[in-house]
């Protein structure tokens, strides 16, 4: 059967693999709920991450640390309704997958079963080696998450730059070959120095996705209500903004505020 020309093609891992190939970079954003993932689908992004800042943008908690695995499920499925191309990845959040290896795997089953998306992220290096390479051995591609990992935040102590000093940074290189070797498609690096994620991404063969980690890796993810200036609050020095939606929205709730109150809404049109 031959493809209708307007035939919308599943962005997958492998895609990923053949952009880093080719030297072209990959785009990642993330979506919390339907109605904004269609929109981040339709402008043509290749990976939609269904975050567990999800916690931080959409409850409204200090960090990632609250939000349970059923939240991340009714999130997930309503941005796998959404998505008709993007390759949809979701955090399998904090308290999820670090008990043990079956822990991980019910986790991860319970996140493709029941949300439909098409991979999951894990933070963690060859600390949590043996989740992973249970969960992969499921047949559920895994997405790695070194550097700064917000689901440590409380070992860190802050969310500052990570991996400058060498011994850190020598860590990192060999968990991301571990990352690589147990199969994972793809790993996120977050808030590390540049040159470190411009090494880390020329000894990968999998694609390699940043966050405040410069520009040398092979892909750049933000948080969509960073990137769209919903949230004002958050300014870190990697974060650009491409709107001001805080502003916008605003201005419209004052706008309709005022019709309100002056009569004008709604006008005779507008009524039955
Ligand atoms: O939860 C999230 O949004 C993330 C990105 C910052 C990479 O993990």
């Amino acid at each position: 059967m031959s493809k209708s020309k307007d035939e919308i093609v599943r962005v997958t891992t492998h895609t990923l693999g053949e952009l880093k190939e080719k030297g072209e970079k990959i785009s990642m954003l993330t979506a919390y709920d339907y109605s904004l993932g269609k929109i981040v689908d339709a402008s043509g992004i290749e990976v939609i991450l269904v975050g567990d800042s999800a916690s931080n943008v959409m409850a409204g908690h200090e960090t990632t640390l609250p939000i349970t695995l059923d939240q991340m499920i009714y999130h997930a499925t309503a941005v796998v309704k959404a998505a008709k191309r993007a390759l949809v990845v979701v955090d399998i959040p904090f308290g999820s997958y670090q008990g043990s290896s079956s822990e991980a795997l019910k986790s991860a089953i319970r996140i493709m079963k029941e949300s439909g998306a098409h991979a999951v992220k894990m933070e963690g290096g060859k600390e949590i080696k043996e989740s992973i390479m249970r969960v992969l051995s499921a047949g559920v591609p895994v997405m790695g998450h070194l550097g700064l990992m917000p689901q440590s935040i409380y070992k860190f102590g802050t969310y500052t730059v990570r991996a400058k000093a060498e011994e850190e940074a020598e860590k990192l290189i060999e968990d991301a070959l571990e990352l690589e070797k147990c199969g994972c498609f793809a790993i996120v690096l977050e808030k590390i120095p540049a040159s470190l994620a411009k090494s880390v991404t020329s000894e990968l063969k999998i694609p390699v996705i940043g966050i405040g980690a410069g520009p040398y890796t092979d892909g750049q993810v933000l948080v969509v209500h960073d990137v769209l200036g919903i949230n004002k609050d958050f300014n870190p020095r990697f974060l650009r903004r491409y709107a001001d939606l805080n502003t916008v929205i605003s201005e419209a709730i004052k706008h309709y505020i005022h019709d309100i109150k002056s009569g004008s809404f709604p006008n005779q049109k507008e009524s039955y």
